[in-house]
């Protein structure tokens, strides 16, 4: 196992208990590792419109981005899963926004960890976006 980021696991870890999810019982804590050297916590945040659901990362970061911070690490991931998980589809364009190649950390709760970039998961999140756009 890596040791290099067992303070930020931590961090994710203790923030996964603060988690509302009372609708898939699935707490997820993650914790964002910033150039500053600052960490900034996230849990998911379900509603009764299960859509309106905000995943722990994306809490993360906006908390982060509030606090004037831009610049990235890592983000640790912490879930009650047999495999570590990765965030979803919508997380890692929201991560990409400002650190395309964040580095992943993702645990479980037995200490089963796996640690990626989130280019290899997203590659190009900007690629054509907002380019030769017709204005009226
Ligand atoms: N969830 C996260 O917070 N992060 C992930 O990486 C995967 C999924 C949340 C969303 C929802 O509250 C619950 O886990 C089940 O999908």
């Amino acid at each position: 196992m890596n040791t290099q980021f067992i303070g930020l696991i931590q961090s994710a870890f203790e923030a996964r208990l603060k988690a509302y999810a009372p609708y898939s019982r699935f707490p997820v804590g993650a914790a964002l590792q910033c150039h500053s050297g600052a960490i900034y916590v996230g849990t998911n945040i379900e509603n009764i419109s299960y859509g309106l659901t905000v995943c722990a990362e994306r809490i993360a970061i906006g908390s982060a981005v509030a606090a004037g911070e831009r610049e990235f690490v890592a983000i640790a991931v912490v879930a009650d899963t047999v495999e570590p998980i990765v965030p979803c589809g919508a997380c890692r364009q929201f991560l990409a926004e400002f650190a395309p190649d964040l580095i992943i950390v993702s645990a479980t709760l037995r200490g089963n960890q796996k640690i990626e970039n989130l280019s290899h998961l997203l590659p190009d999140p900007k690629r054509g976006i907002l380019k030769d756009v017709h204005t009226p």
